[in-house]
């Protein structure tokens, strides 16, 4: 079956997650769309000089700020906005990111009604709340990346410690996409069915969570801007789910209407990503500490979200 993925915003992430779709030929026709004249067509172009060396035989296309080209897409990756800075929080990104995002939507569900969103732009969370309060989509069509980068980068660290393959490693990462808001699920994380609480002690997990909640600013002081591989490939991972209907569960920010004891709220829980979006929510149980972290996540996240309604944008 054809399908088409959009992704609005060429920079280091959005230009990472088209690479890993066409490697992995997750879809047979990629759309890149920039703002900047040029560069979605250069990083277009470049992908497609790897095709004949990475043996694939999908079609990325870059184009500049024409929306038409993006008609009927099946899924739209939205990366756009500026990335943080060393220092600087996700939420402090609010307020030029607001308006981009609520542009970008708008403009390709003029040519993509029955699109399946992913939005990746921060403050993630935020930006979710606002697409799927203002697209009039259903709310399983709207979904952030947060949990899926998140947990891979848990798995990342709990591998370090544990000195063992990542692949060997569950782990779920839910609550906000913020250094502070995340939660890490220590109890549920396993190294091949075993709880990781067997090998490592409260002090090196206590740690390892720390080191995954600034796992991206972190990254962000290292390089000078926010990371991209990870982010890429976490977005394409999302997409390959919802494309291929794997039912794969993956940690997601999506509008909360009482799960998780949360309600008109936007944030990052278990779900089932396949075909029609995300089709359901996963109720993992949490300890009590899990439980009552991420009730202040919620609230921490609630708060941005109060940001935009107090301006009228949502
Ligand atoms: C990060 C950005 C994409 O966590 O939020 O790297």
């Amino acid at each position: 079956m054809a399908v088409k993925v959009t992704i609005v915003g060429s920079g280091n992430v959005g230009a990472t997650c088209a690479n890993v779709l066409a490697t992995r030929e997750i879809a047979s026709e990629i759309i890149l769309l920039d703002i900047k004249e040029g560069i979605s067509e250069g990083k277009a172009m470049d992908i497609m000089q790897t095709a004949a060396l990475a043996e694939f035989g999908c079609c990325v296309k870059g184009v500049t700020n024409d929306y038409a080209a993006t008609a009927n897409s099946n899924v739209v990756v939205i990366t756009s906005g500026i990335p943080r800075k060393p220092g600087m929080t996700r939420e402090e990104l609010i307020g030029v990111n607001a308006g981009i995002v609520k542009n970008v939507v708008e403009n390709i569900l003029k040519h993509s009604p029955d699109a399946i969103l992913i939005i990746v732009s921060n403050p993630m969370d935020a930006m979710c709340h606002l697409a799927v309060k203002t697209s009039g989509l259903p709310r399983n069509k709207v979904m952030g990346l947060g949990g899926a980068l998140d947990s891979s980068r848990f798995k990342y660290y709990l591998s370090r410690a544990l000195g063992a393959n990542s692949k060997d490693i569950e782990a779920t990462v839910i609550g906000g996409h913020g250094d502070t808001t995340m939660v890490p699920l220590t109890s549920l994380a396993t190294c091949r069915g075993v709880a990781v609480t067997n090998f490592l002690t409260k002090e090196k997990l206590d740690e390892v969570v720390a080191e995954t909640k600034v796992g991206g600013a972190t990254l962000t002081k290292l390089l000078g801007t926010s990371a991209w591989y990870a982010p890429g490939a976490a977005a394409a991972s999302m997409v390959e789910s919802i494309v291929r209907n794997q039912k794969r569960i993956i940690p997601c920010a999506v509008l909360l209407e009482g799960e998780y004891g949360e309600n008109d709220l936007t944030i990052g829980v278990p779900v089932v990503l396949g075909e029609s979006g995300w089709e359901k929510i996963v109720d993992f149980p949490l300890n009590d500490d899990e439980k009552i972290a991420f009730k202040a996540s919620a609230e921490a996240t609630r708060n941005v979200n109060q940001i935009m309604i107090d301006s009228k944008m949502i």
